[in-house]
């Protein structure tokens, strides 16, 4: 009985699923209407862009510009019609939100939709139609300039939370502009990086959150990214846009070009690209004066077309692929009206940033800090104001609280004084943006040092902030990083603060991994990222207590870069070609990015992927099968939805008590082994998750659903999902390495 209720409801969940998904009747038939009414002339103009971020409309039937805006973290300051500079507008100072790292590093889904909703009422009261986020290219290598957009190693968590992300922005009648399709794991040659991976890397890492997105999320545009599969740029690539997302996963939306990321007519014509953008930049900062009829979809393509070099089809396509997208959000009805930094919104950054600090290590307990007399605050990341900075992403916000004026409005009562140990990038400008900050410092290193220190021997506890920052080279786009360890020579500060004082916090901020050569001298280490405009109260309220941390890592920190599997010249940066400015980057690790490669190999890493303490703590009772077996052993090809399920799975249950004092959440992480497999494949996978809220002795059950689907691997060959009979072993844990409760079960 059991049993069928469960097919019954993965075929109720299926049915459902293909529903939302079919593009709504009225929208289908509107489209049809304006379609017909167009002439050649217009329908191009629909189809590239006609500012730095808008489109033409047609003013003649009411259809209005088209207005696109960056980014994944807030909406972006509004740019001169044809130049990067910002508009000095009045208007535009925005809620600046958390990165997209701290989302992840939530691992909830509620924060996903609580993040999406806000942005996208802040996009929507901005007038704005598309959203060019999130960004969900996986974080491979720790030297990834833009890793702090996206949201870490994993597929499957990216995924998760870039569903609830998308839904909620998309409810405003704004869409996602899911970015950057794909294989752009990378900046340093972003434009001229032709990826080699093999299929199965391809379809079990790099794309399933892009999948997730479209068919579970309906993202309704994606953005091809800068750099070339298969010898094609990824703005228009066949495999990419038309044999996979648009053939294999039924995609209805549009594609967007990344700003610059389109470079000839005909493949633009044929190889999947809907919408131009941005020819003649980088998209940041070189602008050739753009010459919008000369786009490679605005007059090259309309004198092929009047030459009788192309027909209408592929025209058409696009045309109705843009209309939709306008009839879903600029022409749809009924639209809310959306906010903008709203005490709601302000609230949400500050939740979702204190939701997602990590505490890493936690010795002796000296978190939280409940009283202190005196309180030594060093380090430069803990008085600069990052939300300007990064590239595309930089935004102008309506305020931004420092961890500084976090900390001195958390201890009101307390002595505190700042040193600052190091000089990083006293810069405060982006895009015409500035912070108002003063950086400038005239110490010599060795003073800073000496300084810190002094205070540090008077003070009852030191909270150093450092980190990266968004300056070129460090986190930023168009630039990877110079070195994994600390710039700017923090480690030596780092020393010097653990030999004055033992009551050291050490608050990194960034949005990759970083080395910690001084990890096992320091008793406390936070993982803080950008968090936006409240940055300094989410940190503050978990170093007090405030908030019970419960962020995990959603990537690995390695000892060593060199621990992990991008090694080599040719899998980073690539090989550059004889015969041309392209250089060819191996994907040669396969599918053993992050996690997949350190608990494979056996290496132990600093910190594991999914870590993360609390200052409670937390037991995990025995798992319970809901069988011992599951049939379903098979073969689906390769377009199977991400959402439907065989109807044949099993659950597993287990109960988790808070054992400490405090109230505080855990997220329970499950991992599935495959005993044997006819091919090699990584130690574990992330296959659920869940963050369960516990008050102090408080217990819940929590429970997974594991459908063959889950156990599949990517058959290259056959081009399609294998889940192979045999013994699976369920590993219930608190990180990869941290693994509590293990089962197995056998596929039939
Ligand atoms: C970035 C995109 C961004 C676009 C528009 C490009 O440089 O790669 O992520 O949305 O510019 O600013």
């Amino acid at each position: 009985m059991k049993k069928i209720l469960l097919i019954l409801f993965a075929a109720v969940m299926a049915m459902a699923a293909c529903e939302s998904k079919k593009p709504a009747a009225d929208i289908e038939k509107k489209v049809d209407e304006t379609l017909a009414q167009l002439s050649l002339q217009e329908k191009i103009k629909l189809i590239h862009a006609q500012s730095k971020f808008s489109s033409a409309g047609v003013p003649r039937l009411g259809i209005p510009t088209f207005w696109t805006s960056d980014g994944p973290h807030g909406i972006r300051p509004d740019v001169l019609w044809d130049k990067w500079r910002q508009a000095d507008h009045t208007d535009d100072s925005c809620t600046a939100f958390p990165a997209l790292t701290c989302l992840a590093a939530t691992w909830n889904t509620e924060m996903a939709a609580l993040y999406g909703k806000s942005i996208g009422e802040e996009a929507r009261y901005r007038r704005k139609d598309v959203l060019l986020a999130p960004g969900l290219n996986i974080l491979r290598h720790p030297l990834g300039g833009r890793n702090f957009e996206y949201m870490g190693e994993d597929p499957y968590l990216t995924g998760r939370m870039a569903v609830n992300y998308i839904q909620a922005v998309q409810r405003n009648k704004v869409a996602v502009c899911v970015k950057h399709y794909a294989l752009n794991n990378d900046e340093i040659h972003r434009h001229t990086a032709n990826v080699v991976v093999d299929d199965r890397a391809l379809y079990e890492i790099y794309l399933p959150a892009f999948k997730a997105a479209v068919q579970e999320g309906g993202a309704w545009s994606v953005m091809g990214s800068y750099n070339l599969y298969k010898d094609q740029h990824c703005c228009h690539n066949q495999y990419l846009l038309n044999d996979i997302l648009k053939g294999e996963w039924g995609f209805d939306g549009a594609v967007i070009s990344d700003w610059g990321g389109c470079h000839d007519t005909d493949q633009a014509i044929t190889n999947g690209l809907d919408l131009e953008f941005g020819t003649g930049t980088n998209g940041l900062n070189v602008e050739a004066k753009n010459p919008y009829d000369k786009y490679y979809l605005a007059l090259p393509y309309q004198r092929k077309i009047e030459a009788g070099e192309y027909g209408t089809d592929e025209l058409d396509d696009k045309v109705r692929r843009v209309l939709r997208l306008m009839y879903r959000t600029s022409l749809a009805e009924n639209r809310p009206n959306g906010s903008f930094t709203s005490p709601e919104h302000f609230a949400a950054a500050r939740r979702i940033g204190a939701e997602g600090i990590v505490l890493l290590k936690n010795e002796g307990g000296l978190l939280p800090v409940k009283e202190a007399q005196s309180i030594l605050v060093v380090g430069e990341n803990a008085i600069k104001k990052m939300t300007v900075g990064g590239g595309s992403s930089s935004l102008k916000t309506l305020h931004e609280i420092t961890p500084l004026q976090g900390i001195r409005e958390a201890w009101p009562e307390a002595q505190i004084v700042y040193e600052r140990g190091y000089v990083g990038d006293p810069g405060n400008v982006f895009d015409g943006v500035s912070t108002g900050q003063d950086l400038q410092e005239t110490r010599t290193p060795d003073q800073l040092i000496a300084d810190a220190v002094s205070a540090a021997a008077k003070a009852d506890v030191v909270f150093f902030v450092g980190g990266l920052n968004k300056s070129k080279y460090q986190d930023a786009e168009d630039s990877d990083r110079a070195s994994f360890g600390l710039p700017y020579g923090q480690d030596a500060v780092i020393e010097a603060l653990a030999d004055a004082n033992p009551n050291l916090v050490v608050i990194n901020i960034s949005g990759n991994p970083v080395g910690m050569p001084w990890a096992s001298k320091v008793p406390v280490i936070l993982q803080d990222w950008y968090l936006g405009s409240e940055a300094g109260r989410s940190l503050a309220d978990v170093l007090t207590g405030k908030v019970n941390p419960s962020g995990h890592l959603p990537f690995t920190i390695p000892v060593e870069m060199e621990d992990g599997p991008v090694t080599t010249a040719s899998q980073y940066p690539g090989i550059p070609r004889e015969d041309s400015n392209l250089l060819d980057e191996y994907y040669s690790e396969g599918v053993y990015v992050g996690y997949r490669w350190y608990d494979t190999q056996g290496t132990a890493p600093r910190f594991a992927f999914g870590h993360g303490l609390s200052y409670t703590t937390f037991e995990f009772g025995e798992p319970r099968l809901s069988a011992k077996t599951l049939a379903g052993a098979g073969f689906w090809p390769a377009d199977v939805r991400s959402d439907t399920q065989t109807g044949k799975g099993l659950t597993i249950t287990l109960s988790v008590r808070n054992t400490g004092h405090v109230a505080g959440a855990e997220v329970v992480q499950l991992y599935i082994t495959d005993e044997e497999a006819s091919v090699d494949r990584p130690a574990k996978e992330l296959k659920g998750f869940a963050k369960v809220f516990l008050e102090p002795g408080q217990r819940a059950d929590v429970s997974f659903h594991i459908d063959p689907r889950d156990l599949a691997f990517f058959d290259a060959e056959k081009h399609g999902w294998t889940a192979e009979a045999g013994t699976f072993m369920a590993q219930i844990g608190a990180s990869s390495q941290d693994i509590r409760q293990a089962i197995s079960f056998e596929l039939k």
